[in-house]
């Protein structure tokens, strides 16, 4: 096997495009004026091309990109080209000798119908729709398909009228008319220049919404959202939404609409969450369709959030694009920091940056320790669907509010008007971001910069000593990254690093009695002293000591308030300095943060074995987590904070704190200590989840999103009692619950709960009752696929065979394999190994249906560094053979080939 998988990746080999390499276009493109005859069968493509060397350029020949496409004709300034004036591979056509300036005329044949792989044009549904970002253009003609050429679209869809009643494309609609053969053709136009990646045309038949926006220079906006017409009850709140969002960029950014429509399409079948197309966003339905009885509470923020990201790239992304893939993390990373002050102004703020900071620190601190880490803004890569990666993404907006923390939200502000207005209607890069808001600030982002540049988790050690005598407080900081794909070494970050410290009443120290009470000295740059008792310390060497005069007694720490910088925080604070935090700290962040680091050394000293004890300071310490949650008021973030504080660590995050997993240890540890609490506290539970429970309609706003939260945690914990009265309830609430959240927080409860007899009747029951949702069956199927258990995957293999499930659908992917693999240790690394086999076969299969899927289901067998020697050998084995596969697609290539290099 090690020799065939060495011959097949030697075959395959595909060039890493590197970001040193860098060219600018050797021609630009004017115009685009492209004709879609849409048909059953084969779609043809007449693309009329103003073409015009690039003065900036090297000149030589025209290379037009292009892939699964059938040439019909090439003509130049209306001339057919001979067949040796030009060549065509499986990339490319290139046109040996071109004049100056020309019209260039391709016409080219695709087939829609045929296309799985969910790039280029394709069909969703009965519906035709597009994905190019970032290289599907090439699938739907020769172009010069690179973000950094941007050229004025003019689209005509031509169609049958009965069969495509919509027919829509980028910006406005100048034409409409009935041909001859009895077809309709349909002309937009977009005035805005834009690159290939950003057009997007959507026909077929469509139900939709619609609602005005008048933007703060009194301009009207039409906004439409459009469905297939079983969901189009379901998009009231995503128009809220966009409103919102709109609203809210003028006000927080002083970004305003340009159009005079903008289009929101909900399709089935879509790979990512949604996509920025100029005008015509394009949405997974999972990110847009919302209604009380189908969605849940994580449902409507995700929709929110996705609209409101969508929205935003509108300024972050397309008046303002990227030069080139490597600066992915400009748009991505910027536009993810908006979306996160968006939802955190909306909801409950709070909440909002324990969840992100909970995710990156889970998700992306994996990502960033193993074989695929990369910097947010990569130095090279074999495909680029590939990069759209947590690291981009999360950790990217980690770094721009690192930024806006450094300069302040003013200067951050001065800095993004300077970016936008600088370079409007430009493609640029990560640095040129930089650049202005050092330029509008003042301030010196030199070595921040590499946060651009290296890869890795940096960690920062705190080691904290007080000296009663000299009333002073020292810390001393310690910061490293480890070693990451091709970077052994790292220069030092620049780590806005924030500190507190509370007094034994509780009471902020730093602050509260006055800037004149302390004083501090720091061999480092410092913001916000004092101001709200937080001390924002800029880490940039390997060490830095900051020292506190007129400390009149030891404090509790509060270190890494906010989440201040994406680090790991090493210290090691006693159980009580812990307990102390959860029970008194004013930064909410820090103290759900002290809950998780106090949960952890309990729960980990279980894996280990070296103690099995619950220590009374975590009963005690739950317990008045309990009574706050009881006594929370109703209208604050209060019970949302006690529900995440009373949420236990995640096995994934427990299994990142020991140097070799045991997935049994570690799921055994934290169900043991959920039985625990829930025995406990039954009474309390009960108590809670009644005091949560609904009243009256429901409502997806943060009061709402609090109680359900509080509701469902505390019936997990009660159903976790031998008494079976929380099961009970369980089975009364999914009867009852006239909203998603909490009839699918009692399903899972049931379904999951190992004593349920019923749980196939009551599955059976919620398919009968949401066949037709397709979103509901896709929870139905996740459902099943997280049960804890090692033969799950039994169930996993009914379930594939299921008729509602789909193989081409990507949302049911994710919810089946996708969940069972990534979500589900137990059962995906259950002993045998099977798991790995089972994920195997799917990437081998997707792997031509499609690849991006493929890659991405990979990601769980790309750890297999983490494991024990016996799951090591079969997790590579797995990962070997899928290497050994003909014709392997670069997507699965890269991960694969990355995943096994030096072993
Ligand atoms: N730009 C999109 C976003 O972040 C990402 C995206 C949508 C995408 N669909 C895709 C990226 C398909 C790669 C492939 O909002
Ligand atoms: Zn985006």
């Amino acid at each position: 096997t090690a020799d065939r998988l060495e011959i097949a990746m030697k075959d395959a080999q595909p060039r890493a495009i590197r970001r040193a390499d860098y060219q600018p276009p050797a021609y630009l493109i004017e115009h685009t004026n492209l004709r879609f005859e849409l048909e059953s069968g084969t779609t043809r493509v007449t693309s009329r091309l103003t073409v015009r060397r690039n003065p900036a350029g090297t000149g030589g020949a025209l290379v037009l990109d292009g892939q699964a496409l059938t040439l019909e004709s090439v003509a130049l300034d209306g001339e057919a080209l001979s067949e040796n004036a030009f060549a065509v591979d499986d990339e490319s056509l290139t046109l040996f000798d071109v004049p100056e300036h020309f019209e260039l005329e391709v016409v080219t044949g695709i087939c829609p119908e045929e296309n799985t792989a969910l790039e280029g044009l394709y069909r969703s549904g009965g519906m035709y729709c597009t994905q190019c970002e970032a290289e599907g253009f090439r699938r739907i003609t020769y172009y010069l398909d690179r973000p950094d050429v941007l050229s004025r679209f003019t689209t005509t869809l031509v169609g049958d009228g009965a069969e495509l009643p919509i027919m829509l494309s980028n910006g406005n609609e100048v034409a409409r008319e009935r041909l001859a053969d009895g077809r309709t053709a349909v002309t937009w136009e977009d005035p805005f220049p834009k690159p290939a990646y950003l057009f997007a045309l959507v026909a077929g038949t469509l139900e939709h919404i619609e609602s005005t926006f008048v933007t703060m220079s009194g301009r009207e906006v039409l906004l439409r959202i459009y469905t297939e017409p079983h969901n189009v009850d379901k998009v009231d709140y995503a128009m809220g939404a966009l409103k919102r969002s709109m609203r809210w960029d003028e006000e927080v950014y002083g970004r305003e609409y340009d159009l005079d429509i903008f289009m929101i399409v909900a399709v089935d079948d879509f790979n990512m969450g949604a996509m920025e197309n100029k005008g015509l966003n394009i949405f997974n339905t999972s990110c847009v369709l919302a209604s009380p009885e189908t969605t849940t509470d994580a449902g409507f923020r995700r929709v929110e959030a996705v609209v409101a990201h969508e929205y935003f790239h509108n300024w972050s992304g397309n008046r303002v694009t990227c030069r080139d893939w490597f600066q992915l993390s400009l748009k991505e990373g910027f536009t993810v920091l908006r979306d996160a002050q968006f939802s955190a102004a909306m909801n409950a703020a709070t909440i909002k940056r324990i969840e992100d900071a909970n995710f990156l620190r889970t998700m992306q601190f994996a990502e960033d320790a193993g074989p695929m880490a990369h910097p947010i803004r990569p130095d090279s890569f074999i495909e680029i669907s590939n990069f759209y990666t947590l690291t981009v993404y999360e950790k990217g907006a980690e770094v721009v509010r690192m930024i806006r923390t450094l300069l302040g939200p003013e200067r951050f502000r001065a800095g993004t008007d300077l970016y936008f207005e600088r370079h409007d209607g430009q493609a640029v890069t990560c640095d040129d971001f930089v650049i202005a808001m050092e330029d509008a600030s003042g301030v010196d982002l030199g070595q921040f910069r590499n946060w651009y540049s290296q890869a890795g988790t940096p960690r920062v050690r705190v080691e904290s000593s007080y000296d009663a005598d000299a009333q002073a407080l020292t810390l001393e900081f310690e910061q490293s990254c480890p070693p990451s794909p091709g970077q052994s070494e790292k220069a030092p970050f620049v780590i806005p690093f924030a500190v507190g410290a509370l007094d034994a009443a509780g009471n902020e120290l730093l602050g509260a009695a006055g800037p004149e009470a302390v004083t501090v000295a720091c061999d480092a740059r410092i913001d916000n002293p004092l101001s709200d008792g937080t001390l924002v310390v800029q880490l940039a060497e390997s060490r830095t000591s900051l020292r506190i005069e007129g400390v009149d007694q030891p404090p509790a720490l509060s270190l890494h308030r906010d989440f201040s910088a994406p680090v790991i925080v090493e210290a090691e604070p006693s159980l009580e300095s812990l307990a102390f935090l959860v029970a008194h700290d004013s930064d909410g962040f820090a103290r759900w943060d002290a809950a998780q680091a106090f949960y952890s050394r309990v729960l980990l000293k279980r894996v280990t074995g070296e103690s099995d004890e619950t220590p009374s300071l975590l009963l005690e310490t739950v317990d008045a987590l309990v009574t706050e949650a009881l006594q929370a008021p109703d209208n604050s973030e209060a019970r949302a904070l006690a529900a995440a504080m009373l949420t236990l660590p995640s096995e994934e995050y427990l299994a990142q704190q020991i140097s070799v997993v045991d997935v049994e240890g570690i799921h055994a540890a934290r169900s043991g200590m959920r039985r625990k609490l829930g025995e406990r506290f039954s009474g309390q539970w009960r108590r809670l989840f009644e005091v949560n429970a609904s009243q009256g309609a429901y409502v997806p706003d943060a009061r709402g999103f609090a109680r359900r939260a509080l509701g469902a945690l505390a019936l997990a914990y009660w159903a976790e009692c031998e008494d079976g009265e929380g099961l009970d309830a369980a089975r009364a609430l999914y009867e009852r619950a006239d909203n998603m959240t909490e009839r699918l927080a009692a399903l899972r409860t049931i379904a999951w709960h190992p004593g349920a007899a019923d749980r196939n009747e009551v599955l059976d029951n919620f398919l009968a009752r949401f066949r037709s949702e397709a979103l509901v069956v896709d929870q139905w199927f996740a459902t099943q696929a997280l049960r804890a258990s090692p033969d799950v995957i039994e169930d996993v293999r009914r379930l594939e065979a299921h008729e509602a499930f789909d193989a081409r659908n990507p949302n049911k992917l994710r919810s089946l394999i996708g969940a069972f693999c990534n979500q589900n240790p137990i059962g995906f690394h259950a002993p045998g190994g099977e798991g790995y086999q089972y994920l195997a076969d799917w990437v081998i299969r997707l792997n031509t249906q499609n690849p991006q899927m493929a890659a991405r289901l990979l990601t769980p067998l790309t750890r297999w560094r983490r494991f024990d020697a016996p799951r090591q050998e079969r997790m590579r084995a797995a990962l070997k053979r899928i290497g050994s596969t003909d014709g392997l697609s670069k997507d699965v290539f890269e991960v694969v080939s990355k995943s096994l290099a030096d072993s």
